[in-house]
């Protein structure tokens, strides 16, 4: 593991760590396939790698961790991958709700939880309630989430408010109605499995992230995978449209 000196917590310090790290969690299905196993069995392997790599990043310092588990379009996969999904999930819920006290990782939901079986809702709010006590890794996860309905959503609420009380807009302002309204911009969003976009991920708030694009996929994202995007994070000049000097 390398040591990569800390931010103060509110800059993103050119060398320093990132103080919130976004991550598509792509390639599941094709590393269970090239190991001849369903494609299901690669997000079992998934959700087990999330685990690993919020507790990593909470050894480091990492301050926020937002990941793509679920996208708004993910529903057009055969219902029995959906389905599939929705059960690790479950799963996975449970167990944190046991090894939070080992764990100790605050966990927060972003997106469209209205159309999750209830009792999938039921176990969020519990999880989001238990664990909002912890303050080392908040770990995001995106579940029916993507960009565009999050920012039509925020466009609609705006719109009512507006009427209530005339409130006048701009970027700060709008960025309160996202569901990420209390959540720093990522400073690093990561791609693994070798596909080059974004595919409807915080397209508001990566305004001015900086992209990593790996060809190891996911299950085998390992913190040592990790570290090499941080190591590269930190060459990088962050000019937010300005000089370089
Ligand atoms: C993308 O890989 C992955 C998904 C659509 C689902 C990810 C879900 C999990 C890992 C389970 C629950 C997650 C958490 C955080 C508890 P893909 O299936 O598109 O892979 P492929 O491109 O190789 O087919």
């Amino acid at each position: 593991m390398k040591i990569f000196k800390k931010t103060d917590g509110e800059s993103n310090v050119i060398n320093g760590l990132p103080r919130h790290i976004a991550i598509i969690l792509d390639g599941n299905g094709r590393w269970a396939q090239k190991k001849g196993m369903p494609r299901t069995a690669g997000h079992s392997y998934g959700a087990e790698n999330f685990r690993t790599i919020s507790k990593y990043c909470k050894e480091i310092g990492i301050k926020y961790l937002t990941v793509y588990a679920f996208s708004t379009e993910n529903w057009k996969r055969p219902k029995a991958e959906v389905d599939a999904i929705m059960n690790l999930l479950e799963k996975y819920l449970l167990e944190a709700i046991e090894k939070m006290e080992n764990d100790r990782i605050k966990l927060k939901f972003l997106g469209d939880m209205s159309v999750l079986s209830p009792k999938l809702q039921k176990m969020i709010s519990e999880v989001e309630e238990i664990s909002s006590r912890y303050d080392g890794v908040q770990a995001n996860i995106c579940l029916n989430y993507g960009s565009r309905d999050e920012i039509v959503k925020a466009a609609i609420r705006y719109a009512e408010d507006y009427k209530a009380t005339g409130k006048a807009l701009n970027e700060e302002e709008f960025s309160r109605y996202l569901y990420s309204c209390d959540i720093p911009d990522p400073d690093l969003v990561i791609r693994p499995s070798g596909e080059y976009r974004l595919s409807n991920f915080l397209m508001w708030q990566s305004a001015y992230s900086e992209l990593y694009f790996t060809e190891v996929l996911w299950p085998d994202f390992t913190p040592e995978e990790l570290d090499k995007a941080l190591e590269s994070y930190s060459h990088r000049k962050r000019l937010y449209g300005g000089l370089r000097k």
